[in-house]
């Protein structure tokens, strides 16, 4: 749990030396032709935090570690580093746009998903979080076979505001869990909410193995990006 309290300690905030538990709402006051108003910052801390406590056991904090300054960058992925620039440069998270990284394992998909996040986090009044897909499918199932009705984690996740689905298509989806994701896509779709999405499969292979009306959604919301790289983790293992 060591991320957790790092990762906050270098998250955005508001200016509340009490920001541990501000409200999300913090007053300043402002002087505007010798009167003095008072005005209310909006502190993204405080839903962090809420989302954070409310779903933690569906959701993965972004692990600091994953970020772009330990991200190597050669030639094979200039292109993929271009594009991811451009992404947060113009902001482009703020307008519901997405990516779609696909290629093979280890080849830094993930990696770079949690960088992008880090970034959001770190730097902007939005926030992310990620789920692992192949594991969330299983917890809602627990959850939905616990009784539990507090939470529609389905959602609740949908409504964070930038979102990693990590290694869609996996596996194959029975028909309830294709509901599920449907219905989480189709909400951040009519939401205009960013989704970035990592995959092994290309988008035609993705189709096939999960069906139309996931893959339809999945290409209203993101742009593909191929990571062409060998396998990282190989690559560590190499001395
Ligand atoms: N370009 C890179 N620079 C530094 N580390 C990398 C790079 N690509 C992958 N890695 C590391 O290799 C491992 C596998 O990468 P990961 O992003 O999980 O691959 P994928 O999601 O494509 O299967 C991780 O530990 C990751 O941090
Ligand atoms: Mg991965
Ligand atoms: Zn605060």
């Amino acid at each position: 749990m060591k991320y957790i309290e790092e990762g906050e300690e270098i998250l955005k905030r508001c200016n509340s030396k009490k920001c541990n538990d501000c409200y999300g709402l913090v007053p300043s006051l402002v002087k505007h032709e010798d009167k003095i108003y008072i005005t209310y910052e909006p502190c993204k801390m405080y839903y962090y935090r809420k989302i954070r406590e409310r779903l933690k056991d569906f959701v993965i904090e972004i692990p600091i570690d994953k970020n772009f300054s330990n991200f190597v960058i050669d030639e094979n992925l200039e292109g993929v580093i271009n594009t991811v620039n451009l992404y947060l440069r113009k902001e482009l998270y703020k307008k519901g746009y997405g990516i779609y990284f696909y290629g093979n394992t280890g080849s830094g998909k993930t990696h770079l998903s949690f960088a992008i996040l880090n970034y959001i986090n770190h730097n902007t009044d939005l926030f992310g979080f990620a789920v692992y897909i192949p594991e969330f499918i299983q917890k809602i199932r627990d959850h939905y076979s616990s009784g539990d009705i507090d939470i529609n984690p389905v959602l609740e996740v949908a409504k964070i505001p930038v979102l990693l689905l990590d290694d869609l298509g996996a596996e194959r989806y029975t028909e309830w869990t294709s509901e599920q994701i449907v219905q989480l896509l189709d909400f951040r779709y009519r939401n205009k909410l960013a989704t970035i999405i990592t995959s092994n499969l290309k988008l035609n292979d993705l189709k096939e193995k999960v069906g139309e009306r996931i893959y339809s959604r999945v290409v209203g919301l993101s742009k593909p990006v191929l990571i062409l790289n060998e396998d990282f983790r190989m690559k560590e293992q190499d001395w």
